[in-house]
């Protein structure tokens, strides 16, 4: 398509006028907006970019291995994963206020980035070169609703990491600035970013730690991650992928009730299905989900995932229920 040919070139060219020979850092989500960003910087400068992934523990089934792999492979992008999975397991033990989860989630992934961009500077520091730029995501809706600022991002360095200024600042590279979701889309798939990545429905942020409803903990959360992967994989065979907006699966992870399987008589714990449809998530309103889909993703949990006795659908609206429980 030459539109987004002509958007692709245009904004390589400013990337490049821009960064002239500095080095450039991304914080790498596994979602469609820093994705598109990070492979079209890339395609800009190759190897000056270098992607930071924050594993904290709260992703899907395959995530990880997405980033790390299909689009590793496919972008060619240079990519430090960061492991925190335990860090934030730690900070969030015996939290189960949902924006508390927010607030701590939100400031470990904070303080993870700027550890690790704050190495980078000091690697890149011992081969002479300097990191002058930060890559974000910013959409043109996002430009609207903070009211048009851009600018500078700060980085404070941490009392672990000697020889760094007190602050390091750097610039934004924001290239997709001017486009709204199905542009950066369309971009992202010229560019060869994986499907999984570019069709992916939204999620949130703070991941599974807001869609289990009590204390997160590892096991709750590879209960979760199973039951997700498992209703995520039944909507899509069934080609209701368009027709949902998204479908958290959420656990009760302090509600328990009676089943029976086998012989045996079981007290698990329920999950909800929340598939909903919406055009801008500001509303919502329930998907009606095939009776026979709902069947088979019911059988497979129950069977599949231990714990896990009971399938229950969320058939409120939006308002008065949001999408997400927590
Ligand atoms: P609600 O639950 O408010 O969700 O109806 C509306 C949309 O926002 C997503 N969501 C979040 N995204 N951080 C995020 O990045 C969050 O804390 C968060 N909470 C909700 C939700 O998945 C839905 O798409």
């Amino acid at each position: 398509d030459w539109t987004n040919a002509s958007v692709i070139d245009e904004q390589i060219e400013l990337i490049q006028q821009r960064a002239g020979s500095k080095k450039v850092i991304c914080a790498l989500s596994g979602g469609v907006d820093s994705s598109v960003a990070a492979a079209l910087v890339h395609k800009a400068i190759g190897d000056q970019l270098t992607c930071v992934f924050v594993d904290h523990g709260l992703l899907r089934e395959n995530e990880r291995e997405q980033v790390e792999n299909d689009y590793v492979n496919s972008i060619g992008v240079r990519l430090v994963t960061i492991d925190a999975r335990e860090q934030f397991l730690s900070e969030l033990a015996g939290v189960t206020d949902p924006e508390t989860k927010r607030k701590i989630i939100g400031r470990e992934f904070i303080r993870t980035f700027e550890k690790a961009a704050a190495d980078l500077v000091l690697e890149a520091k011992g081969e002479g070169e300097e990191i002058g730029f930060l890559v974000q995501g910013t959409l043109y809706p996002d430009v609207v609703e903070s009211g048009g600022g851009s600018g500078t991002a700060n980085i404070k360095s941490h009392h672990n990491v000697g020889g760094l200024p007190d602050d390091i600042t750097f610039e934004l590279i924001e290239p997709l600035r001017a486009l709204f979701k199905d542009e950066v889309r369309a971009i992202g798939r010229e560019l060869g970013v994986p499907d999984a990545i570019v069709s992916r429905q939204p999620f949130p942020g703070p991941g599974l730690g807001i869609r289990i409803i009590g204390e997160v903990t590892e096991d709750r959360l590879s209960i979760l991650r199973r039951a997700d992967a498992i209703a995520r994989e039944e909507l899509t065979k069934a080609g209701l992928d368009s027709e949902i907006w998204q479908c958290p699966v959420v656990l009760l992870a302090d509600v328990r009730s009676v089943g029976v399987q086998g012989d045996g008589r079981t007290y698990g714990h329920p999950v909800v299905l929340r598939p909903v449809s919406s055009e801008d998530a500001m509303t919502a309103d329930w998907t009606r989900v095939p009776y026979d889909v709902l069947s088979v993703i019911s059988n497979r949990i129950t069977n599949e995932v231990d714990d896990i006795n009971r399938v229950v659908l969320d058939v409120t609206s939006k308002p008065p229920g949001t999408i997400e429980w927590e």
